[in-house]
């Protein structure tokens, strides 16, 4: 071997290394050139055989050699790692085929929130159908003849006299007609009434009820339960208060209100001025319903309360339109 040829090996062993595409391939080329029994210890091997005035020119060529190519090989495996093609040809630097997953819809992040609130309080869910019985909805819950919530205005009949229940109250009736006292049940669920959809209104929402019945329950476990209750939802610092109001199967009734989250109830936009959110309906239960369902026992007493979680949502989430909730626009729901 001569100088010649020594310079066209140099010249083959670079264009090699500079060919490999893999790790693989790039090893093949450093075992060839540079590995123990490799070419390179084989020209080293020459050196003395080589005539004497091209000798140190052949030294210094063979150790170029040398350097050059551990250094290309060395570049060429950190440029191949950090791309990460495999033998196979495959760049697992690559970002992989991404499936996005479907997210819980907002009313059911919420249901299940409130689910647990109460769960925790001792609690259990009751179930009840959509479509109800006039007695279980109405005539059960002392809703009077004449009330306007009967009205075929308000509420969806059915042919056979049926109906769409409008609130989630009848799951009271169904379940204490079928169950002794104590009683401590919620029953999220749906709600149907003959409402033109605006921002605020849907002829199909959601409420969760909730009923406690035993002997000595009072206002105050009411206040004491819902109290429990806004804290475990809005935070440690949320306030609430009882307004007089009026629901057939409830005597006394009240709405119940939090401050309002904005603001903490300075007074805002939101709670227009008045530090104070209208989040639910509730009261002791009416008498007449446990005649209605054969409570007999004087001694039992309960309370009993409704709230809508569409509200509860659009105002923990701030969602300004509750027709976002229907329309199933995946932009919309993969923010939750
Ligand atoms: N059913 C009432 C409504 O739909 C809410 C409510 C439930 C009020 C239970 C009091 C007790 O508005």
């Amino acid at each position: 071997m001569n100088l010649q040829d020594l310079i066209e090996l140099k010249g083959k062993a670079l264009a090699a290394a500079q060919a490999a595409t893999d790790a693989a391939a790039l090893e093949t080329v450093r075992i060839e050139y540079l590995g123990r029994k490799g070419l390179l210890p084989k020209v080293m091997e020459e050196l003395r055989n080589v005539a004497p005035e091209e000798r140190p020119e052949f030294g210094k060529t063979a150790n170029e050699l040398k350097n050059e190519l551990a250094e290309l090989i060395k570049a060429k495996q950190s440029e191949l790692a950090g791309s990460g093609t495999t033998a196979a040809g495959f760049d697992l630097s690559q970002p992989g085929q991404w499936q996005s997953l479907g997210t819980r819809h907002p009313i059911t992040q919420i249901t299940d929130r409130i689910t647990r609130i109460f769960q925790t309080l001792g609690f259990t869910v009751a179930d009840g159908p959509d479509i109800e019985t006039v007695w279980n909805n109405f005539d059960a819950l002392n809703t009077p003849a004449d009330h306007p919530s009967r009205d075929e205005q308000d509420t969806f009949y059915l042919e056979n006299g049926d109906l769409m229940r409008c609130h989630t109250s009848p799951v009271q009736v169904r379940y204490m007609m079928e169950h002794k006292p104590p009683v401590r049940i919620i029953s999220p669920g749906r709600c149907y009434r003959r409402d033109t959809p605006d921002a605020t209104h849907s002829a199909n929402f959601h409420q969760v009820e909730g009923l406690y019945v035993d002997e000595n329950v009072s206002l105050a476990d009411l206040k004491g339960t819902l109290s429990y209750f806004a804290r475990e939802l809005m935070g440690p610092d949320v306030k609430i208060r009882f307004r007089p109001h009026f629901f057939p199967f409830t005597e006394p009734s009240v709405e119940v209100d939090f401050t309002c989250h904005v603001c903490h109830g300075k007074g805002c936009r939101v709670c227009k001025n008045s530090g104070w959110i209208e989040i639910l309906g509730a009261g002791m239960v009416d008498p007449n319903v446990f005649n209605a369902v054969g409570y007999e026992d004087a001694k039992l007493t309960g309370f009993a309360f409704g709230m809508g979680i569409e509200r509860i949502t659009m105002i923990l989430y701030g969602i300004h339109d509750i027709r976002n909730l229907y329309e199933n626009d995946v932009r919309f729901l993969s923010q939750f």
